[in-house]
């Protein structure tokens, strides 16, 4: 046997880490943390074993525990103490974003990003406000334009409050635009947006709207989320993020979107971010909880292969797990 090219010669123990192409590092990873204005004290989250919605005077501690783990940097969600259609408690200066990230900015070193949406903040859960006979006729849409201002106002606000970056997921076409204007005319010309550029209309968000009570009360979100079967569209919808100022890239998804991932950072040259959602999260602590995987070997591969597709940074509810063991 005449074998010149023999790749099993850099996969000994001694070379592997020499030749490895991808590494993991705690500084790669952001952590979702969830605080409820509703809770006295902290709720967990049933489908997501081990995360929590924490109550806000709360958030601190529960930010420092994720430091603790080596991960700096937070994204975080509300749940409010009321909702209405226009969702106005994501854009009150005293909303429980804007109290926790307050408090946190405060008290802790963390790098502080926050999801700019309101379909965890109007009664109906959709991502913006909706036509008044929407209702009885499901498929109409989100209101775009009238959801743009709202949008805006709740990311100035959380820039008010401190936050470090802001990150709008509500696909809303426009939006990273209208965010970036109102806060520079507010004067927050330093605070980045993290655009959930190319966010699909996934089944994976599951725990994601239990966790968050943010289901939509009728209808769903195809008509503003994107189609799990386009790939090419996703270059089209990132590049009119870019266009309007976007500073960060993300996909969501992450698993099963792995070929956007790769385009997106082939495309563009900005940082692109992948969210690897609550239910590829579930998904392996259910097989693991039945001995079928193992958890932590699944969870760090899962990572590997989403910064080999081509992230530099992951939202994950593993963040902490993993960091734990880099
Ligand atoms: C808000 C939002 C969602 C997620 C992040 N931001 C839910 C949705 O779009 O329905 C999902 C995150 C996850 O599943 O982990 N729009």
């Amino acid at each position: 046997m005449d074998l010149t090219d023999r790749p099993r010669r850099l996969r000994t123990d001694g070379v592997r880490p020499l030749v490895s192409e991808t590494s993991l590092a705690a500084s790669d990873l952001i952590a979702p943390v969830f605080v409820d204005a509703t809770a006295d004290e902290r709720v967990p989250i049933e489908s997501m074993p081990g995360h929590e919605r924490v109550p806000v005077d709360d958030a601190v501690a529960r930010v420092e525990e994720v430091r603790s783990t080596g991960v700096e940097a937070v994204m975080l969600f509300g749940i409010p103490e009321s909702k209405d259609p226009e969702g106005s408690r994501a854009y009150a200066d005293d909303g429980v974003v804007q109290r926790a990230v307050r408090a946190v900015t405060a008290e802790t070193d963390a790098y502080v990003i926050t999801d700019v949406c309101l379909c965890e903040y109007t009664d109906h859960g959709h991502c913006g406000v909706v036509e008044a006979s929407a209702e009885e006729n499901p498929t109409l849409t989100v209101e775009n334009d009238a959801t743009l201002d709202l949008l805006s106002r709740t990311a100035t606000s959380h820039a008010a409050a401190g936050a470090d970056m802001v990150a709008p997921s509500s696909m809303t076409d426009g939006m990273v635009g209208a965010i970036r204007s109102s806060l520079d005319a507010d004067g927050y010309t330093e605070v980045p947006v993290m655009s959930y550029a190319a966010k699909y209309e996934s089944a994976f968000y599951g725990p994601f709207r239990d966790a968050a009570d943010g289901a939509p009360a009728f209808g769903d979100r195809r008509h503003y989320q994107m189609d799990p079967a386009n790939r090419r569209e996703a270059v089209r919808e990132t590049r009119l993020d870019v266009e309007q100022g976007a500073d960060v890239l993300m996909v969501k998804p992450a698993l099963p979107y792995l070929d956007v991932v790769s385009d997106v950072r082939r495309e563009f040259d900005h940082p692109v971010a992948a969210y690897n959602v609550s239910g590829e999260y579930a998904m392996l602590h259910a097989a693991a909880e039945r001995g079928w995987l193992d958890l932590e070997a699944t969870a760090r591969e899962s990572l590997l292969g989403i910064k080999r597709a081509g992230a530099d940074l992951i939202l994950t509810y593993f963040a902490e797990d993993v960091a734990e063991t880099l």
